[in-house]
Formats: structure tokens, C-alpha cells, sequence
């Protein structure tokens, strides 16, 4: 019998890409989601990809322990993959309350349920943010967490921990939280990507954005910094190596080949790469120009963190493999397409 994996948060970004692996994998998915940050869109693709129009949907919320319960109640699941959750650091440092009640409750439901109805496999979406500005690069899971700098990322680190806690205690439930850097672009179908709520954040969306016009000019946040070309530095991870990581995760779990009970991987592609790095490759890859300026430094950014993906690459026997401008053609892709062009 196949095993079946619950998405939770899985109509958005990242959950909607890792559906997709799970599912061309063969394993039975089922999404939840509330839908409070994102339409239909990237389910309906995840559906005309895979060809399956029958992905059990829940539209719930992870923070109602009744709900939560019904769910693990009524439906056999082997592993859950835990996405749902608040995730715009800005927002989270005006409204800390509205992180902590969201991001830690829920996930508090999801092991709780999930405990009680005999799913002991639980994989938690983590965050190079836990890792604050490294002393030391790349960062290896061994280098030390620092203290949070938004409520937002201390979520990531606290949801950690309670996933850590909650294994040590509960002999009938195993962990693994995997780290990502920054992932950006895709699906290759151009049907799934990012659809960021009002005005980008991150630097993809923000690329993709002006280079189609919806914004007139993209801000290089500093070109100051102690790196090669002055920009920050990061590990910018493809979206679909990224969510094969997670089918990797949880067959490792699922087959009882985790080395321990609570694992942790960091999810990147070892190369750094710089702002400017990319604004050129995007303009390469996409043979484009894009109507760029230098600006201050953004508040709260560090300089420059990768990351050392061996473990991941030796015990989970995952690397990333999609170029670098495939990556960031398909970026493209999925913006021309909700432009309709
Ligand atoms: C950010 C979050 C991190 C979160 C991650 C999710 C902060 C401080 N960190 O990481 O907690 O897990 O997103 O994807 O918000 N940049 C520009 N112009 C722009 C946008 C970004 O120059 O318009 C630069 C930034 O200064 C940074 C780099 O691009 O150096 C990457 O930025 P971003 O995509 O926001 O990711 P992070 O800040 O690394």
C-alpha cells in the first residue's frame, strides 16, 4: 500500500512544489491549507502537472486542535511535511503575537494529533535564518543557532526545538527539520511558483516583477558589504531540488533509516552567489536588461551565509542539480505566465 503524506500549507510555494515530487514519487498526498496567504492557483497547477484531479483538498486551519484531530482522526497518514505558517519577516516584528499564536500553535497541533493517532513521522520546514549572520562560512549544522532576529525567524528556531523536545520525549515520534537557504524559481511547467502578497520581499519575485514592468525599478540593498562585489551573499536554492529533498526526507524516515530520532539538513547548494551575481544571471538567462539602482542597506540583513549541504548530500543522498539559468528562466516562465503572455 502506498504511503500517504500530509502537505500542510501545501497550496502555497514551497508545499505546492514538494506536492508535486511526493506525487511523481508515488506517494498519496493529502494538501491542507487555509488559504490565508494564497489563492487556488498553485493547487490547480499541481494538479494539470501530476494529471491528478483528485489530490484531497482540506481547507482548515492548523491552529483549531479540533480540526487538527479530525483530520489525523479520519485519514490514515504516515509522515506529515509542515508548512502552514506566517512567514513575512517584516510583518512578523510589528506583529510578534500574531506569529507566535500562528506558527507555534499549529505546529503544536500537528504533533500533538498526530502523535495521538499514530503518525510518528514529522518533518518541520526550518530556515538558514536560524543561523543569524555566521561567523563562520559555509554554516554546517553544527554551527550554533543565534538569537532570532525577528519573531518571524524565532519561530523557525523555537518550532525547532519543540519538534526536538517532543522526540526526546516521545519515543513513538521521529524528526527532521530541514533547513533551506533561499529557494527560488519554478516548476519547469511554468503551472506552480511564488505569488508574493502585494509588494516582494524576497529578491526573485522582486527581479521578475520589474522585469515585466508591474514595478519600475529594482533596489540593490547595499553594495557596501565586505564581499567580492560589495552585495550580500547567498545560497540561492531551485525550487524543485529543494522539494526532492523532501521526498528524500521522508523515505528515509518512512523506510526507519534515520541515523537518529531528530535530524537535521541544511538544504542549499554550497555556492554562494551575490546579489549582483544574480541580477546579471537573470538578465543573461533571460536575455533581458533589468532597470536596476543601488540603495541603502535593508535593515536586519547580514552579509553573506551559504551553506555546507554535505550532510544532506551523504545521509539523504540529495544534491542540487538544476543550473543555475534554468533556475532563473523558469523564474521567468511562471511571471510571463500570470501575466498571460
Ligand atoms: C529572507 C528573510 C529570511 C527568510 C527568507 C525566505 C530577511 C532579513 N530574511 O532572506 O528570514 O527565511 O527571506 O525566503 O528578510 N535584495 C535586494 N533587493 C530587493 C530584495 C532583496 O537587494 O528588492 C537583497 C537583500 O538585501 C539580500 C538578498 O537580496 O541581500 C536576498 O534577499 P531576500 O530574497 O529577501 O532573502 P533573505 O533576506 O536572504
Amino acid at each position: 500500500m502506498k504511503s500517504c503524506v500530509l502537505v500542510s500549507g501545501g497550496a502555497g510555494f514551497i508545499g505546492s512544489h514538494v506536492t508535486v515530487e511526493l506525487i511523481e514519487a508515488g506517494y498519496d498526498v493529502i494538501v491542507a491549507d487555509n488559504m490565508s496567504n494564497c489563492d487556488s492557483t498553485c493547487f490547480e497547477g499541481v494538479k494539470k502537472i501530476t494529471g491528478k484531479d483528485d489530490i484531497p483538498f482540506i481547507k482548515m486551519d492548523f491552529r483549531d486542535p479540533v480540526a487538527t484531530e479530525l483530520l489525523f482522526a479520519t485519514n490514515k497518514i504516515d509522515a506529515v511535511i509542515h508548512f502552514a505558517g506566517f512567514k513575512a519577516v517584516g510583518e512578523s516584528v510589528g506583529e510578534p503575537l500574531k506569529y507566535y499564536k500562528n506558527n507555534l500553535d499549529s505546529f503544536m497541533n500537528v504533533i500533538e494529533s498526530a502523535r495521538a493517532r499514530g503518525c510518528g513521522n514529522i518533518l518541520f520546514s526550518s530556515s538558514a535564518t536560524v543561523y543569524g549572520e555566521p561567523d563562520k562560512l559555509p554554516v554546517t549544522e553544527e554551527t550554533p543557532r543565534q538569537p532570532a532576529t525577528s519573531p518571524y525567524g524565532n519561530t523557525k528556531k523555537m518550532c525547532e526545538d519543540i519538534l526536538r523536545d517532543c522526540v526526546k520525549a516521545y519515543p513513538e515520534i521521529k524528526g527532521i527539520a530541514l533547513r533551506y537557504f533561499n529557494p527560488i524559481g519554478a516548476h519547469p511547467s511554468a503551472l506552480i511558483g511564488e505569488l508574493p502578497n502585494g509588494i516582494p520581499n524576497n529578491l526573485v519575485p522582486f527581479i521578475t516583477q520589474t522585469a515585466i514592468g508591474k514595478r519600475e525599478c529594482l533596489s540593490v540593498f547595499g553594495d557596501d558589504y565586505p564581499t567580492p562585489d560589495g552585495t550580500c551573499q547567498r545560497d540561492f536554492i531551485d525550487i524543485v531540488d529543494l522539494a526532492k529533498a523532501h521526498v528524500f526526507a521522508v523515505r528515509r524516515m518512512l523506510d526507519g533509516e534515520m541515523r537518529k530520532d531528530y535530524e537535521v539538513f541544511n538544504i542549499g547548494t554550497g555556492k554562494p552567489l551575490s546579489v549582483m551575481e544574480l541580477i546579471k544571471g537573470f538578465e543573461k538567462a533571460n536575455n533581458l536588461s533589468l532597470n536596476y539602482k543601488i540603495a541603502p542597506r535593508r535593515y536586519g540583513d547580514i552579509t553573506a551565509i551559504w551553506a555546507d549541504p554535505t550532510l544532506a548530500n551523504n545521509e539523504l543522498g540529495w544534491k542540487a542539480e538544476r543550473k543555475l539559468e534554468d533556475t532563473l528562466a523558469s523564474a521567468w516562465a511562471w511571471e510571463k505566465h500570470l501575466a498571460g503572455k
